[in-house]
Parts: C-alpha cells; structure tokens; sequence
C-alpha cells in the first residue's frame, strides 16, 4: 500500500503517519524530516534547502523530488512493502514525477488521504508543537504534552521546537501551500483516490477515521505482507 498524507502545515499528517505506520507495520516517509536531516549532517542537499526551508518556502521541485528518488530506489528501502508518504507531492510537477517514478519501480499510489485544518487550529497547533530531536517523535505543548517536561515519552532525548514553527514562517508556510499545493488536490480527485479528513477533530478522532476509510487497503496490504513472508 502507498497512501500519500496531504495537507496543510500543522494540519496532523506527521502525527497520523506514525499512529498508521504503528498500526499497519508501514514505513514512514517524510521528505520534511529527510529534509532536516540533511540541515543537520550539513549535506550539499542540506546547505542548498536549509535556506527556503527557514523562509517557510518550498524546496525546488528538482532538488526535492532527486532526494526523494534516490531514497525510494535504495534497496534498504524496500518500497515494494509499500509506505506512507507525508509531505510529498506538494506541487503537480512533484505529483507528477512521483507517479512516473513509481511506475518505473512497478508500483502506484493506493490512495492520497487530504487532511484539513482551520487556520486558528493549525497556528495554535504549530506554535506549541516540540519534536524530540532524537526519534522525532511529536508533542504539544497543550494538546499532547510529554509526560516529563521537555522529554521525549519514547526515547527519552530532549525535546525542541522546530526552525519554521515561529508564527511568521507559520504563516508562510500556509500562504505558500494555499498558492503551490491546491493543484495536487485536483491532481489525486481526479484520479478517484482521494479521501478528505476533517484534521481539526482530535487526534484519537482523526485515527478513527482514517482507520475506517482506508481499512480494506490495510487488510489489503496485510495479505501482501503475509504472501511475501
Ligand atoms: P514538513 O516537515 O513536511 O512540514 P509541513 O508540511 O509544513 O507539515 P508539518 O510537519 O508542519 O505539520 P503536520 O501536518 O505534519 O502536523 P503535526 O502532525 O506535526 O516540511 C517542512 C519544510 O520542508 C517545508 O516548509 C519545505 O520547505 C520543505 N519541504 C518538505 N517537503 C517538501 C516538498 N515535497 N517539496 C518542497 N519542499 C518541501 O502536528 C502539528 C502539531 O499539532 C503537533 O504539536 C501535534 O502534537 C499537534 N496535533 C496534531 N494533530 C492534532 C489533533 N488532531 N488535535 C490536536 N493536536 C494535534
């Protein structure tokens, strides 16, 4: 199964990409997070996003999409297990590299789940979010705080608040997805596959939902699972 996370920033799409990949055994695929990942190891990706990336602009379509085939078409990758792609297509030239790619590798998108979020919610969301530095793992400050204060529940590590979660780059941010990333909407509606999901409800809600939408793709891609062990 390959199930695109769409949506405004802050909309959720981190949060229930992990909840997902926990509970159908999928990977977790986020170019946001290769992306800082690169910043951090000061890579040539890494020195050439770093400044869009602080702006609260997107990435070039060439730079992006390059790291993202090169990721895809490792073997310890193994996409043929199928993944959760968050943040990736953002443009229709990334939506449309991406199918091409795919089907080079043999393989196509099961579905493109859209996750849409009021501003108010997604500024309050951002503005309290803190990631731990070490696992990634994603709290709220109100919303889903850690159990220790500014420790990660998982691995224990600190916790910090993102570069591009200051409220002028949040900002941004949405402007830049309102203008850039309505195309890929249009893009996935008018192949049929995708799903809307109100992302203002709470996250336990959200889960809910997006369990019952996509359960016949999970049972789908458990019997692949199973025929491949
Ligand atoms: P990226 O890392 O992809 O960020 P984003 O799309 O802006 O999305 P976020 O990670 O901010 O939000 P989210 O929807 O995942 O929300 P989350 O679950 O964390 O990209 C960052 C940058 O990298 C881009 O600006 C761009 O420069 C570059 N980039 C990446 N991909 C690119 C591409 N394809 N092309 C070009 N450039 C690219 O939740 C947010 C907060 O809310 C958390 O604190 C969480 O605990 C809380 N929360 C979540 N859900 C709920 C809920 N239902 N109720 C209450 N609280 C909730």
């Amino acid at each position: 199964m390959i199930l695109i996370l769409f949506g405004p920033p802050g909309a959720g799409k981190g949060t229930q990409a992990k909840l997902i990949s926990d509970y159908a055994k999928i990977q977790h695929i986020s170019t946001g997070d290769i992306l800082r990942q690169h910043v951090k190891e000061g890579s040539a990706i890494g020195l050439k996003a770093k400044a869009y990336m602080d702006k609260g602009e997107l990435v070039p379509d060439e730079l992006v999409t390059d790291m993202l085939s090169d990721y895809l078409q490792r073997p310890e990758t193994n996409a043929k297990k199928g993944f959760i792609l968050d943040g990736f297509p953002r443009t229709r030239s990334q939506a449309q590299a991406l199918d091409a790619l795919l089907k080079k590798l043999g393989l196509k998108v099961s579905a493109a789940l859209y996750f849409d979020a009021t501003k108010d919610v997604i500024i309050k969301r951002l503005s309290g979010r803190r990631v731990c530095k070490q696992c990634g793992c994603i709290f709220h400050i109100v919303n889903m705080p850690p159990q220790r204060e500014m420790l990660c529940d998982k691995c224990g590590s600190g916790l910090i608040q993102r570069d591009d979660d200051k409220e002028e780059t949040i900002i941004r941010r949405l402007e830049v997805y309102h203008k850039q990333s309505t195309p890929v909407l249009r893009y996935y509606e008018k192949q049929n596959i995708l799903r809307r999901v109100n992302g203002d409800l709470e996250a336990d809600e959200v889960f809910k939902i997006v369990k019952r939408d996509i359960g016949q793709l999970w049972q789908g891609a458990a019997k692949h699972d199973n025929d491949s062990c």
